[in-house]
Order: structure tokens, then C-alpha cells, then sequence
């Protein structure tokens, strides 16, 4: 390598050079001093160990200077930072918020069979832990996905009751209805309540309204059940349930995540 081919290495080892040139000639030459000179000056009152000090004024530079460093550091922590500071986490939350536009808006119009695609990554990552590979939720850890959705999940909620979503009417009792009848509303129910309304559908209308809506957010609306908005509202709620905790998911997705991940799951129990 040649040292010299360029300048800029060449005036840092002319700036190097220099710089050990003074350093050596400025230390000697404080160094002859302290052997020959002799200081004068009116010593404080106090020694240590017979080693005194002289009464000097402070070098006004350095007073000016530590006076209007403290007065930056002031302003810098009472305005300059709070006002215009630069924040990591801030330009990070902004980023984030720019990709999430981008994201929400690139796959607004997504047909089906992407959102079950994505769901499936995103159910991979945030939910099989819990919920298991194949959602069928690891031998009752968490509730079985592959049921859960479809008619047979609502019969499975008649039979054992439901709780933890956190709704002001608190929890569902189990055992409302049996055999046939509780069939006949399961399915009904899962069919998103079209068709004719079996009688039975009397032992819900109490909590759940004659119209299934949940009585204005006091239980959920089962016109919604076994729709990605009912998963959505699941995944915003959390579950303290009977057999553990799912935690809330609330802002950890987008609502086309959410929208994307109901419509995986959904289709586990629907064999889609
Ligand atoms: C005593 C009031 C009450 C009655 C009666 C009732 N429910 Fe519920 N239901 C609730 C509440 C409260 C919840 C929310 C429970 C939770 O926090 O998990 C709920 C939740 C549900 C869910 C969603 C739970 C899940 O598995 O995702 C379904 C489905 C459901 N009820 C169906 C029915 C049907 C069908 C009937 C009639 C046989 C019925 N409910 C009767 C209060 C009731
Ligand atoms: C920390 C573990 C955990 C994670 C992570 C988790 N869940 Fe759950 N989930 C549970 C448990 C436990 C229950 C059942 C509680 C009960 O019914 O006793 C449940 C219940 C559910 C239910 C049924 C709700 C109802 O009303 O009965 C749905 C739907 C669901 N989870 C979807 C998801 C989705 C989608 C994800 C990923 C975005 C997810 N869960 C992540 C533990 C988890």
C-alpha cells in the first residue's frame, strides 16, 4: 500500500506528525520549568500533608464556559429536547404507522383465498403455541379451532357454558339445552341465524336478545358468530376461560391481520 498516493491519508500523517512534534516540545518545555521555576502567589489557609494551594482567581473562560454549558443543559432539558428532541421510539412508531397505511391499503381488497393464506402465516407465528399446528388445541390447552366456528362449536359452548370475554352479563351457564333442541339452535345459530328461528332459541333470547345482537354489547352477538369480525372481537377481549387464559391481541394486528387470521381459523372447522 502506497501512503502517500493519496491526500487525505497524507495530511492526516502531516496532522499525526505535527501533533507529536508539539506534544513532545510543549510537555519538555513545562517540564524544565517545574525544575527552574519557582511560583509565588498567596497560599490558602488550608494544607494536606504540608502541600498548599495558592488563591487563584477561576480562569474566567472556563467559568464562562461551565456557566453557559449549564445553562444549555436547562434549556436542553426543559425545551430543547421535550420540543424538537430527535426519539428513536418515535421515528420507529412512525415508520411502523407508514407500513401499516401501505399494508392496509395494498391488500384492502383481498379475495378469500389470500386472507386464509396470510391468516395462516400470521395463526403459524401468534396462535399455534396455544392453539397447536393443526388447531385442534394441544389436548384441551386451548380451545379446538377445528371445532369452534361451526355448528358443533356452539353446541360444544350450550353444553359447557362460556366465560372470560368480559361482557357486563359475565358468564354463559352450561347445560341451557340438550339433545335435539340444542342441536337445532346450534345450527341455527352457525347458519348466522337465517332461516326459520327454532322455538328452543327462547332459552338465548334472555341474554343474547330475541334478535341474537347481544342486547347492545351486553353478551355477543351471535349473528356474528363464526365470522371473522366474531374471531376479531375475540382476539380484542382476550379469554379468561375454563381451561386458561388467551391474552388480548388488542393493536398487535391490523384489522385486515385480524380479518386474515378469523378467516384461517374458520376454515379449519368448515374443512375448507
Ligand atoms: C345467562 C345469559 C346467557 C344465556 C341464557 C345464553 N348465553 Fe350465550 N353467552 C352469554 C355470555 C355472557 C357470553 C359471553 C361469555 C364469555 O365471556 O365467554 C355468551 C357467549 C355465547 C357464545 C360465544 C362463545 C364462544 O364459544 O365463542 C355463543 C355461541 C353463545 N353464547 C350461544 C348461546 C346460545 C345458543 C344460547 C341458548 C341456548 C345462549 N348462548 C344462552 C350469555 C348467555
Ligand atoms: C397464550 C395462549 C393463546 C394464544 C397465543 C392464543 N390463544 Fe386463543 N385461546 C386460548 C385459550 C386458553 C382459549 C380458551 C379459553 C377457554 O375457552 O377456556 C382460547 C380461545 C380462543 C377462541 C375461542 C373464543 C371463544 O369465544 O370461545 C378463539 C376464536 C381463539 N382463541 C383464537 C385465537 C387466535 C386467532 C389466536 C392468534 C391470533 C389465538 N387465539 C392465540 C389461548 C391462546
Amino acid at each position: 500500500m502506497n501512503w502517500l498516493s493519496d491526500n487525505i491519508n497524507l495530511l492526516a500523517l502531516i496532522a499525526a506528525v505535527v501533533i507529536v512534534v508539539l506534544t513532545v516540545l510543549v510537555a519538555g518545555k513545562y517540564i524544565k520549568q517545574m525544575k527552574t521555576d519557582r511560583s509565588t502567589g498567596e497560599l490558602a489557609k488550608e494544607n494536606w500533608d504540608g502541600i498548599g494551594e495558592y488563591k487563584n482567581e477561576l480562569p474566567s473562560g472556563w467559568a464562562y464556559t461551565f456557566l453557559g454549558a449549564m445553562i444549555w443543559g436547562l434549556w436542553y432539558f426543559a425545551i430543547g429536547y421535550p420540543v424538537n428532541g430527535y426519539s428513536q421510539i418515535g421515528e420507529y412508531n412512525e415508520e411502523v404507522a407508514v407500513h401499516t397505511k401501505m399494508f392496509e391499503s395494498k391488500w384492502a381488497n383481498a379475495d378469500r383465498q389470500t386472507l386464509q393464506e396470510m391468516g395462516e402465516g400470521i395463526y403459524l407465528v401468534q396462535c399455534a403455541p396455544c392453539h397447536g399446528i393443526a388447531g385442534d388445541g394441544m389436548d384441551a390447552k386451548a380451545a379446538d379451532l377445528t371445532v369452534w366456528g361451526s355448528a358443533a362449536g356452539v353446541l360444544d359452548t350450550i353444553k359447557n357454558g362460556s366465560k372470560g370475554l368480559g361482557y357486563p352479563m359475565g358468564e354463559m351457564p352450561a347445560g341451557l339445552l340438550d339433545g335435539d333442541s340444542a342441536k337445532r339452535v346450534a345450527s341455527y345459530v352457525a347458519n348466522g341465524m337465517k332461516g326459520e328461528k327454532p322455538a328452543e332459541f327462547a332459552a338465548c333470547a334472555g341474554c343474547h336478545g330475541v334478535d341474537g345482537k347481544g342486547m347492545g354489547g351486553m353478551a355477543p352477538d351471535l349473528t356474528k358468530y363464526g365470522t371473522p369480525s366474531f374471531v376479531a372481537d375475540v382476539l380484542n377481549r382476550g379469554k379468561k376461560g375454563y381451561i386458561g387464559t388467551m391474552v388480548s391481541f388488542k393493536g398487535r394486528l391490523t384489522p385486515i391481520q385480524e380479518k386474515a387470521v378469523g378467516t384461517y381459523i374458520l376454515s379449519l372447522s368448515r374443512g375448507e
